[in-house]
């Protein structure tokens, strides 16, 4: 059953990356800042490895989230479906950062701008619409992390079923209190 359980949590986020409405499409993504306090955000799944257990999210090389996470490489991604009740937290920690103008020239036009601002993200700006865009200079970069751990727990009912699989442990899991 553990098994089931590890593949499952693969599936859905596999199932996450080709369909857009999949609930964990979007995750939090808990970082730590310099010093020691978490940062939280929103993020989108990008990519997935089943077999390495990467996992790939786009940002702008200047956000805090970059210097946070060179300066500490440990976060934890947690995702819920509120339709399966079912929530994954994964510990991870960075594993390369990429800044890749050939998947920025491949994104749709909209997208761009996500990564072309000319005010780092986070700069005090006048209004909503007094953003400038500069897309001769992409600060487009590939975060790929390295899971170290995934809790997995389904509310239900006789019994809730939580588990703890590591990749120390060679993802062999084991059942833990819900
Ligand atoms: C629905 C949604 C999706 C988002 N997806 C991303 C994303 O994929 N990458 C990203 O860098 N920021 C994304 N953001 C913005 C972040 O939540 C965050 O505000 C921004 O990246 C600045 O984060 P930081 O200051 O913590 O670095 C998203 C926000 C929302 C509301």
């Amino acid at each position: 059953m553990l098994k089931a359980l590890f593949n499952d949590s693969k599936k859905q986020l596999v199932s996450a990356i080709k369909h857009k409405k999949h609930p964990f499409r979007y995750f939090a993504l808990t970082t730590l800042a310099s010093d020691g306090s978490p940062h939280s955000r929103t993020v989108v799944l990008r990519d997935f490895d089943t077999d390495a257990m990467t996992l790939t999210i786009y940002t702008d090389f200047r956000s805090p989230k970059m210097k946070e996470l060179v300066n500490d490489p440990r976060a934890e991604l947690l995702f819920y479906d509120s339709n399966q009740l079912l929530q994954l937290v994964l510990k991870a920690q960075l594993l390369n950062s990429e800044v890749s103008s050939s998947h920025f020239y491949q994104l749709p036009e909209q997208s761009k701008k996500d990564y072309s601002g000319k005010d780092q993200p986070g700069a005090i700006i006048k209004g909503p619409d007094k953003v400038q865009y500069d897309f001769e200079v992409p600060h487009f970069t590939l975060l790929k992390f390295q899971i170290l751990q995934l809790e997995y727990l389904k509310l239900k009912r006789p019994n809730h079923l939580r588990a703890l699989f590591e990749a120390n442990d060679n993802w062999s899991g084991k059942f833990i209190a819900p």
